[in-house]
């Protein structure tokens, strides 16, 4: 039987996954209240479509950060991609360059940013850090980043340290991570970063900060996991060019609200001076039709990619990619939006 919606990709992941990576993928921290919460704060917003207009063009066609991508419909930074299909982020970076779209790769990526690019070579790229405690690693990972052409710097700022995955601690993960990396250094791309996946968070680092990766990037930056109006001015106030509206998939702090619950308080404070992205949650075309109709300018897709890949490779993330674009697409038409 076809898999026709991103709900089919999650049944086959968790059928065909080891219960680990299932349960490192599907987890969340603490009682999974936020993770469910994303997804049913979307069932609460109804749409208001108006007819009787010119639908017969409809364009998904957008911007985000002067570059185009074909839909606002992109992929966030999730680590790991090897444990859901041997070549990982390579088959993740050729689906996304196949779809016109913006592929944010993790620190945490299990494949080498060389390979990546090389894999992909024309596709839009933005690369997520967790800052590091060594500055002057931030530093190389950042001017490595920025020669290989990936196009901007995503702070992720919600994870000073990691939230409480009750799964992974049950299924002992870090033991089986450390086998895993184990294997990864045999790989020749794993010398390239060294010590990068057993390396730390830097839990210190401050809005004062930022002043210091402006001063070493002229890549623009952007702020993930932004949840309030009043982070969202300090944001705008520090220059920063973007901020993507996330809870980390509820994988952080528990009970914080739902990413499309804060995405209007976000999107106010902003007052239009910088781009907001959103992510956590979104499985549907009329999903991303809602964050963009409150204020989104596009928006991030975690867990749907991964089971993509763990569906087929690289074809599994494209047709992910190309449910999604076509669901939005129909709720555009269909809505007059
Ligand atoms: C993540 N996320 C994440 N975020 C980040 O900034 N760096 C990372 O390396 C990771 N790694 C990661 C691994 C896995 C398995 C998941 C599920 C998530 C969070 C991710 O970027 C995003 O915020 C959420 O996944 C979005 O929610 P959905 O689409 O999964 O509901």
């Amino acid at each position: 039987m076809p898999l026709v919606c991103l709900a089919d990709f999650q049944v086959h992941a968790q059928k065909h996954l080891s219960k680990t990576t299932w349960d490192f993928i599907e987890g969340a921290a603490d009682e999974g209240f936020t993770r469910d919460e994303n997804i049913a704060a979307f069932k609460k917003i109804h749409l208001r479509p108006r007819y009787l207009r010119d639908v017969s063009k409809v364009d998904t066609k957008t911007t985000i950060q002067g570059e185009e991508i074909s839909a606002p419909i992109c992929i966030a930074p999730t680590g790991f991609h090897c444990l859901a299909w041997p070549d990982g982020e390579l088959s993740t970076a050729r689906a996304a360059q196949e779809a016109g779209i913006c592929y944010i790769t993790s620190t945490y990526a299990s494949c080498a940013l060389e390979d990546i690019v090389t894999s992909a070579p024309r596709g839009l790229r933005w690369f997520q850090l967790y800052v590091q405690p060594d500055r002057l690693l931030n530093k190389q990972l950042i001017r490595k980043a920025e020669s290989l052409g990936f196009k901007a710097l995503v702070i992720t700022v919600d994870a000073p340290t990691i939230g409480n995955r009750r799964h992974d601690f049950r299924n002992q993960l870090d033991l089986k991570m450390n086998l895993l990396l184990k294997e990864f250094q045999s790989l020749k791309e794993r010398n390239s970063i060294p010590h990068l996946q057993r390396s730390s968070i830097d839990p210190s680092i401050c809005w004062n900060d930022l002043s210091w990766f402006q001063g070493i990037t002229h890549l623009p930056i952007i702020l993930k996991g932004i949840l309030t109006k009043e982070d969202a001015e300090l944001a705008v106030k520090h220059n920063v060019h973007g901020i993507i509206v996330s809870n980390h998939g509820g994988r952080q702090l528990d009970e914080v609200p739902a990413s499309i619950d804060a995405l209007t308080e976000v999107v106010t404070a902003v007052k239009g001076k910088i781009e907001v992205y959103l992510d956590g949650g979104i499985r549907t075309g009329n999903d991303v039709l809602k964050a963009l109709a409150l204020g989104a300018k596009c928006i991030f897709l975690g867990r749907p990619i991964l089971w993509g890949l763990a569906y087929k490779g690289e074809h599994g993330v494209q047709e992910v990619l190309n449910i999604l674009k076509k669901e939005f697409h129909t709720a555009m038409t269909l809505s007059d939006k």
